[in-house]
């Protein structure tokens, strides 16, 4: 049963499509969000223009369309070392290869995201910029490449893209047929959604590491009653967090500035204090904002690091500090209104449900929270939503809205066996998906690989697991304590140790789930399966990652990671 909230997020491909009406189709590929936000902000602008859109993912867009498209906007993400994200994998395989059709009907353009401390940076957005050129395809607007502070590239491009095709489709659809070719393109929405979420009621919230633990892990339940909304396993939860008001204290002492000071930006007047607390992120920093304070301070060291030569710099600048520790350090007359302008506004975060419906009732919802709390520059820093939701009060309320997740799916056939690979709060869909297995009574078997830093302080879940695997829910269970011991040992590691028992899974059909940390651990793990591929598989090493990839695009091999 797919519920309101499920199909807002989930885009399913028209299949028919009588393209009699042009519209403007706009395709994401995304790994870990960034890019599907993205299409869904253009999306939603889009349509407020009165433009006939369709949004959709990039592996329900049938690739024998492209002939036909006339107007499209594509955002993808670039993976690492210069891969697609895995939901885009079989279309930019089909646009790059050898059997894409020429395309001179086609009007485009392509909004690239990466990482520019790698070095195949927006290489995917850029090779399909460029292969659609040369099937004779031509440009709406220039390539965009947004690097780490992503809006800074994407909302500028996004503004003119939208412009062009305005302008194209502008003279071909009146108003009124304007809605009449609307393609679902944001259906119907649930009363709940990212804009507008429910006022979750926290039923629980326990800590669930001991007291000793180096890193809080918190288990919250939030009662979803008279929301309507849906979910299933695999499914994100989204948050939207307050700033800790000890941040907006610290804040308005280092700038001088009056927290009950009215402040009016984009037309709304509320409180500076208000609006540091509950509109603008304060603990990510941006281009934007670091541009903005080397003005305001008139700091040379600032000025230079954002020169295109000190990019690795600034990449440090950015992953090291938060905007505090630049107030802090180069002081600078700040304006209350300036300040809200230059900070950008407060995004919800994203947490992977860790409970089934069938097992806690379709009102419930729990996740697992680690807090981030750290020391530097002699100051203590947290992260936003993890400090509210882990000091958040029973009875107290949290906006929420479900985030559906349709390429983390248990398989539809349960006699399938499935393998899970979970360190840290990466396990958290798991239990999501073991009690969902459990209470279907699917007769595949369940194998979890779960990793933390000690035994005694951070094994997330444990009684659960050891009960999961008394009663035959969980048929395997391996674990990886990086500081226990002598040498760090992670769950790669006890992969390559399962390797043969592993691969025998695989080729039974076994399903495999990666989530957690995307910047090393994914990539160690890949490494590990494709090792696990020439060991037991006699592939050679090219043959093991191709495999890999044809899993990766089956969606037999599905990864939420962030
Ligand atoms: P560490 O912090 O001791 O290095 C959850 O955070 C667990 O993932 C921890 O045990 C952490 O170990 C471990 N971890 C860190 N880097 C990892 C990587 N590249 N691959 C797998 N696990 C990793």
């Amino acid at each position: 049963r797919a519920s309101h909230a499920r199909q807002a997020t989930s885009h399913p491909g028209t299949p028919a499509e009588t393209a009699r009406a042009p519209r403007l189709t706009i395709l994401y590929g995304s790994q870990t969000g960034n890019a599907k936000r993205l299409a869904e902000q253009l999306a939603a602008r889009g349509e407020a223009a009165g433009l006939p859109v369709r949004l959709v993912r990039a592996d329900a867009y049938p690739a024998r369309e492209l002939a036909r498209e006339t107007h499209l906007l594509i955002v993808i993400s670039t993976q690492g070392e210069g891969e697609p994200p895995d939901d885009a994998r079989g279309f930019v395989e089909f646009v790059l290869g050898k059997r894409a059709p020429r395309l001179a009907q086609l009007h485009y353009a392509v909004l690239g995201l990466g990482d520019s401390s790698y070095p195949q940076f927006c290489a995917i957005g850029g090779q399909l910029d460029a292969r659609l050129a040369e099937l004779g395809a031509s440009r709406f607007a220039p390539l965009g490449e947004a690097d780490v502070d992503i809006e800074q590239v994407a909302v500028p491009w996004s503004a003119n893209a939208l412009a062009q095709a305005r302008e194209a489709l502008g003279k071909v659809s009146s108003p009124s047929a304007t809605h009449g070719a609307t393609v679902h393109a944001l259906p119907t929405r649930s009363t709940h959604s990212r804009e507008h979420p429910f006022a979750a009621t926290v039923l629980a919230n326990q800590r669930i590491v001991s007291r000793d633990s180096e890193r809080a892990v918190h288990h919250l339940e939030l009662s979803l009653e008279g929301a309507g909304l849906r979910y299933a396993p695999g499914d994100a939860i989204g948050i939207w967090p307050t700033n800790p008001p000890a941040l907006v204290e610290q804040w308005l002492q280092a700038l001088r500035l009056d927290g009950a000071r009215e402040v009016t930006h984009e037309g709304r007047t509320l409180p500076l204090g208000h609006w540091l607390g509950r509109e603008r992120e304060l603990t990510r920093l941006t281009r934007a904002f670091v541009a903005a304070h080397a003005a305001a301070s008139g700091h040379a060291d600032l000025m230079r690091v954002l020169r295109k030569e000190h990019a690795a710099s600034f990449a440090d600048l950015l992953a090291s500090h938060q905007p505090i520790d630049l107030l802090r350090r180069h002081r600078a007359a700040w304006r209350a209104d300036d300040l809200v302008a230059a900070l950008r506004p407060l995004t919800p975060r994203l947490y992977s449900i860790a409970s089934s419906p069938r097992a806690v009732g379709e009102d419930e919802v729990h996740l697992t929270v680690a807090r981030v709390d750290y020391e530097a520059f002699g100051a203590a820093h947290v992260g936003a939503a993890s400090a509210f939701l882990s000091s958040i009060e029973e009875d107290a309320t949290v906006p929420v809205f479900i985030e559906a997740n349709d390429r983390f799916r248990l398989p539809a056939d349960d006699s399938r066996d499935i393998i899970m690979i979970g360190p840290g709060t990466g396990v958290a869909p798991f239990r999501a998906f073991v009690q969902d297995r459990r209470e279907t009574g699917a007769r595949g078997r369940n194998w979890l690989f779960f990793g933390n830093r000690h035994f005694t302080r951070d094994f997330l879940y444990q009684v659960e697991w050891q009960e999961a695997l008394k009663s035959g829910a969980l048929h395997r269970l391996d674990l990886a304590f990086s500081r226990d011991g002598a040498h760090k040992v992670y769950v790669q590691d006890r992969l390559r140790e399962q390797g043969r028992g592993l691969y025998a899974w695989l080729e039974g059909g076994a399903h495999l789930y990666v989530c957690g940390d995307a910047n090393h651990m994914a990539k160690d793990v890949h490494a590990a399966l494709v090792d696990i591929a020439v060991a037991h598989g006699g592939h050679s090493p090219d043959a093991a990652r191709a495999w890999l990839a044809d899993l990766l695009t089956q969606g037999r091999y599905a990864r939420d990671v962030y």
